[in-house]
């Protein structure tokens, strides 16, 4: 995780200065250094999915800056947004938002083959992005899936291919809204799993939960109420076999939050 970065992990990633959104966000700012795994936490309507899709330049806030890497992402023209979002941000949904048309490696694809699509130099052939495809599934524990269509498979192994998706274009940032939200408990403590690989791996991620367990394998935990962030708990490195004891640290802040 975090420390076990070097130097890169010190980096500022992201900054968020001021951010509003008409009445449901209220002057929210956090930094996040590359190689953290973030969760917002808060009562529903609070405003966690507003602050990620502000923060993630999929919706405009009314007032405040965001930064990606020291670059200001309002600054941007929209090509610059769109090639951003899809070569530099990864996005995982609880609505998974696959298509239907498509088996479940032609949807782990499509990110890469629309990228591929306006690179104008390093164009991958479809050989290529289809073997970098089938490895990340093989790494998220859905080796033979790829012809499947998407009913075809379990609630768990669909939020799998849409990690897969959202990391085909290794993107700096994953931003997450509830990622665990529609899986029953063990799908979502395997899901929990593969972004902890993937954060340890380097991935920097930003993800909404209503889950303290899924919160307590973050390194930090925002907490958002009426649209302003109103506590920060930080958690130690993960050691494994201790997740038992981040948990009830997790569940006893939350208490105090008044979740
Ligand atoms: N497009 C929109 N236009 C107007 N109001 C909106 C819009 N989207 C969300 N809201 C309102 O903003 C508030 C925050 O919504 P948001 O979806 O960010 O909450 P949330 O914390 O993600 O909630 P949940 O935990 O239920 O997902 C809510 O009162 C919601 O009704
Ligand atoms: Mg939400």
């Amino acid at each position: 995780m975090l420390y076990e970065k070097g130097i890169e992990a010190m980096a500022e990633l992201l900054r968020v200065e001021n951010l509003c959104k008409n009445q449901i966000l209220d002057h929210v700012s956090f930094t996040m250094e590359s190689g953290e795994m973030v969760a917002v936490m808060g009562p529903s309507g609070s405003g966690k999915s507003t602050l990620l899709y502000n923060v993630a330049g999929m919706d405009c806030p009314s007032e405040g800056k965001v930064w990606l890497k020291g670059q200001e992402i309002a600054g941007l023209s929209e090509d610059e947004k769109a090639d951003l979002r899809l070569n530099r941000m990864g996005f995982v949904f609880q609505q998974m938002n696959m298509m239907s048309n498509l088996n479940i490696l032609d949807n782990i694809l499509l990110p890469a083959v629309q990228l591929n699509k306006i690179m104008k130099r390093n164009r991958k052939s479809k050989a290529e992005l289809t073997n970098e495809a089938l490895k990340l599934m093989e790494k998220l524990s859905i080796p033979n899936l790829a012809d499947r269509s998407i009913t075809q498979v379990s609630g768990g192994q669909l939020q799998r291919a849409c990690i897969c998706r959202s990391m085909m274009n290794r993107p700096e940032i994953l931003f997450a809204d509830e990622p665990t939200g529609a899986l029953n408990k063990s799908a979502a403590a395997g899901v929990m799993e593969e972004f902890v690989k993937l954060n340890r791996e380097g991935t920097t991620i930003l993800l909404v939960t209503h889950d303290s367990k899924v919160a307590s394998r973050c390194n930090r935990i925002l907490y958002l109420l009426d649209g302003s962030i109103c506590g920060e708990l930080k958690l130690d490195r993960m050691e494994d076999g201790m997740e038992r004891k981040r948990e009830e640290k997790v569940n006893r802040w939350l208490m105090d939050m008044g979740w």
